[in-house]
């Protein structure tokens, strides 16, 4: 990595009407991450320090500065007041361009899938003397986009669709938006840009040409279309999440875990899967899932916010909320939902259990149906279960309580006080049993249904 000092600006002021929603658009979700999260975290990857990413904002400014400082620290937001174009819109961050960097990027916030090695290759080109790069992109769609217009191999202009001659129109090397600009040429580029065009928006485009005429170095940089694909309706963010999650899967197999149907196993932007885990179809992972290695996640479950330990077993159909941790060789089975727990190294939830607000000791079992009753409409409490305790089937925990290393509980009790270790607790009513009288229940039975058909 280079050690010239890197400016990364992020264009976020788009209006995103096309959304049709409440929400800024960059605010828009893939993967459970923001757009402009997306696009943060490829620029911290090309080298950008934490204080050097700057976020130019529009409608829903106060918003976007929330979700992003939040979740990616220290960086600065720019406030663009009137929409009048790219060029514009990166001049709101003035002041933090005259600091004076070697390198200046430039992004869009609604293109998810960039990644770093693009914007390490404009870097790299800057490095080699050039004042301006553009990534350009191949289409046989290009309607929409700015032209590359080359000469002799040579950049020479962005012309912007609506700005195009025939000719023109039919070129496919397109503009990507992602742009490398040689810091010490910067402002006085950008502050020679005009609005003379069909839009009479101020075209950060435009640098093109000026750089030209001063006779600067300009190039164009190719990269894959996927990573300049920008969202602007809803159809494009499935599409973007589509192409996002085709590509976790890909990076989760090479590091070694098995997808038995790829395609159907969705992941998050943060979520760590270690090697030899298995998963099978149907999983979900919404943020904030780590996976040790040799896991078997078996199909239809739903995981967020859970830590699970080496060789542990889930589902199928279970449900891991935000605070579970699972230790090594623990097991969550069929239509189980744990919340805020910690499970022991092999302790075994196995069927039909509702595990909130508890802690269960290494080697526990809880029997089906078990339930912890941490809410009481108002406030929740916890339930904490020793090492090697056996709580038997349809078990009420009326939390607070305790039961202790190597406790029983019988099945269908509901425990509302505390069980010391080592004790067996019974909290359901003794069993009687009466002989014969299932006869004369019978009989009585068909005294009343006599009566009432006469
Ligand atoms: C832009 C490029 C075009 C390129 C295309 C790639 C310009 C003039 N054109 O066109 O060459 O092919 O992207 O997708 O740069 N923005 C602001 N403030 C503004 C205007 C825009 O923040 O005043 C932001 C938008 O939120 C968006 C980005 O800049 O993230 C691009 O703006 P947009 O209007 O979508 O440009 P395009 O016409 O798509
Ligand atoms: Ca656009």
């Amino acid at each position: 990595m280079t050690d010239r000092s890197c400016l990364s600006i992020v264009l976020a002021a788009g209006e995103g009407t096309r959304m049709k929603s409440a929400l800024p658009k960059v605010l828009h979700k893939v993967a459970g991450l923001p757009l402009v999260g997306h696009v943060v975290a490829a620029a911290r990857g090309a080298g950008a320090g934490a204080g050097d990413i700057a976020v130019v904002v529009g409608r829903g400014a106060e918003e976007v500065r929330a979700a992003i400082d939040s979740k990616n620290g220290l960086l600065e937001t720019f406030v663009q007041t009137e929409r009048k174009g790219t060029g514009h819109a990166v001049l709101a961050a003035r002041d933090a361009i005259s600091r004076g960097y070697d390198d200046l990027l430039v992004l869009f916030g609604d293109t998810p899938l960039v990644q770093s090695d693009a914007l390490l290759t404009g870097r790299d080109k800057l490095a080699g003397g050039a004042a301006v790069v553009v990534m350009g992109f191949r289409t046989d769609k290009p309607a929409g986009y700015g032209r590359l217009i080359e000469d002799n191999g040579a950049l020479v202009a962005i012309r912007e669709d609506k700005d195009c001659s025939e000719a023109e129109r039919a070129i496919t090397f397109c503009n990507g938006g992602l742009m490398a600009i040689a810091g010490e040429h910067a402002l006085a580029l950008l502050d020679a840009i005009g609005n003379d065009n069909a839009k009479g928006e101020y075209y950060l485009t435009d640098i093109v040409a000026l750089a030209r005429d001063r006779g600067l170095t300009v190039v164009a940089a190719e990269v894959n279309a996927q990573s300049v694909l920008g969202v602007n309706n809803r159809v494009e963010l499935a599409e973007a999440e589509a192409l996002w999650q085709t590509r976790r899967r890909h990076a989760a197999m090479i590091d070694g875990a098995t997808l038995i149907a790829p395609e159907t196993v969705f992941f998050s932007h943060d979520t760590v899967v270690g090697p030899d885990t298995i998963i099978e179809p149907n999983v979900f992972f919404g943020p904030g899932v780590t996976v040790d290695g040799g896991v078997t996640i078996h199909a239809f479950s739903h995981l967020e916010g859970a830590v699970i330990g080496k060789g542990a077993q889930i589902g199928p159909f279970a449900r891991l909320r935000p605070g579970t941790e699972l230790g090594d060789k623990s097991k969550v089975g069929n239509f189980c939902e744990v919340k805020k727990s910690k499970v022991g190294a092999g302790a075994k939830i196995n069927h039909l259990s509702y595990i909130g607000d508890a802690s269960i000791g290494a080697g526990s079992n809880i029997g089906a149906g078990t339930i912890t009753c941490n809410y009481d409409g108002l406030n929740k409490f916890k339930t904490q279960i020793g090492e090697r305790a056996f709580v038997g089937s349809n078990s009420s925990l009326v939390a607070p309580v305790s039961i202790g290393d190597g406790a029983y509980v019988a099945s269908g009790s509901v425990i509302t006080q505390d069980v010391p270790g080592d004790a067996l607790a019974f909290g359901r009513a003794r069993q009687k049993t009466m002989d014969g009288r299932a006869e004369d229940l019978r009989a009585r039975q068909r005294s009343i249904k006599d009566a009432s058909s006469k």
